[in-house]
């Protein structure tokens, strides 16, 4: 297994290239599994978790083409059997979103009950209500969802008691090909939903407001192939973002980024005493030698603070001027980088959902554990910021979601190489 070592205290200078979105390249790779036609996907994310993805959309029989610059081909003409077995599920959880469209394709599919970043309970009880509003049938056992909908599926009214964002990309990958009108309420506003229905949108569906609590779908017989560039990840962008407010005298430009899917972002770092300065494509962190202000943050579903974010912030204050009160209201369980940061010396008390983080003048390097996405990315930044030498272990998380971490923080005047462990 492989381990990321950083000597710390580098400032971080110069510019850093964001990818394509992760969480919405995965979604959109199912997407192609509506049409007989090829669907192309640009601006695509080289990630583990795209790969897992293929495999399992192969082993569906659709044709994968990974091209050489972030291009990849789905063509999914000849569906074999629509099985998702276990082995090609558990690893991510958004593989759950398969069931839908091989419904909407096949009449029928059994799809195991999916795994994923260990952040709490996670099930997809949405998902399948939503599916069962659309007419399906599903019976769950030995770990399976098995369902059917023999006579197709049908629009209807669906009234999330909360908010989910794989719950509503998969109604609407769902009812893009059910018979009829399909209204969603309460749906999930965030920047991967419109980026799914614009590509739906671009294969012939007809979906409506997507972006916004209610979302209208008129259902097609049928979808084509085009091709689409994946949308900027936000969750990236932030990330690098973070690092450089994390290090002291950084100066670095977020490239190809859409600034404005993160406002909930900019308007706390800015609280925090750091610079933003907002492009169209791009945005500039800078901040000095000085402490930062601690400020206090709540998780919310779009447009508030993302979720996929607040390890990283929780990494930044650590070392603020203050104490900052961290509440985290989409998942239960999502404080797991908190002892892992205690370890380098931050001083950080949890206590159910909310975590008080009083900020210390130094963290020091040490070996700590990565335990999921989020998480070990933000051990990374604490290790950055931090004096001497942080081993990061268990790094398989990062190389789902970030593609070229070591390389990106390299050019940015970071010590930081990624070594085989003994
Ligand atoms: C997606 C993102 C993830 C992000 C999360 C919230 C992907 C691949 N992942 O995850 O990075 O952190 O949105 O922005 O896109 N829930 C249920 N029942 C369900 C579905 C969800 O109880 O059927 C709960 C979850 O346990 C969680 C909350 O709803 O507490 C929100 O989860 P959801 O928005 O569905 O997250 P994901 O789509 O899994």
């Amino acid at each position: 297994m492989d381990s990321i070592l950083i000597e710390g205290g580098n400032a971080l200078q110069g510019e850093v290239q964001i990818t394509g979105a992760k969480n919405s390249a995965l979604k959109l790779m199912v997407a192609a599994l509506l049409s007989d036609d090829p669907v192309t996907l640009t601006n695509m994310p080289e990630l583990a978790d795209t790969g897992f993805l293929a495999h399992l959309m192969r082993h569906l029989g659709a044709e994968v083409a990974i091209g050489p610059t972030g291009t990849m081909q789905i063509c999914a003409k000849s569906l074999g059997e629509p099985v998702a077995p276990y082995d090609l599920v558990r690893k991510m959880r958004a593989t759950f979103n398969v069931l839908g469209p091989l419904l909407a394709r096949k009449g029928r599919a059994q799809v195991s009950l999916p795994g994923g970043c260990a952040i709490g309970a996670r099930p997809v009880d949405l998902h399948l209500q939503a599916l069962t509003a659309l007419g399906a049938q599903i019976d769950l056992r030995e770990g399976y969802a098995y369902a059917k909908a023999p006579d197709g599926l049908t629009g209807a009214k669906i009234s999330f008691p909360f908010v989910s964002v794989g719950a509503t990309e998969h109604a609407m990958l769902a009812a893009v090909l059910a018979k009829g009108e399909t209204e969603l309420l309460n749906a999930a506003r965030e920047p991967e939903i419109l980026d799914l229905a614009k590509l739906l949108n671009a294969m012939g569906a007809r979906i409506k407001n997507a972006g916004q609590a209610s979302i209208q779908i008129t259902g097609v017989e049928k979808l084509h192939g085009t091709t689409y560039a994946v949308v900027s990840d936000r969750i990236e962008a932030g990330t690098y973002a973070l690092a450089a407010a994390a290090c002291p005298n950084s100066d670095v430009l977020v490239r190809n980024c859409v600034p404005s899917d993160l406002d909930a972002l900019w308007a706390v770092m800015q609280r925090a005493d750091i610079d933003v300065q907002m492009g169209e494509t791009s945005v500039r962190i800078r901040r000095g030698p000085e402490r930062l202000r601690a400020v206090d943050l709540e998780t919310q579903a779009w447009p508030g603070f993302p979720t996929d974010l607040q390890a990283q912030f929780m990494a930044l204050m650590t070392l603020a001027d203050g104490a900052s009160i961290i509440r985290e209201t989409i998942f239960e369980n999502r404080f797991m980088h908190a002892p892992e940061l205690s370890r380098l010396g931050a001083d950080i008390s949890v206590h159910g959902r909310e975590a008080v983080v009083r900020g210390v003048t130094g963290l020091t390097g040490a070996p700590v554990m990565a335990t999921d996405l989020r998480a070990s990315v933000s051990l990374v930044i604490a290790g950055l910021a931090a004096k001497g030498q942080t081993r990061v272990s268990r790094i398989y998380h990062l190389d789902r979601g970030f593609q070229n971490l070591e390389a990106n923080f390299t050019a940015l005047g970071a010590n930081i190489r990624r070594v085989k462990d003994d």
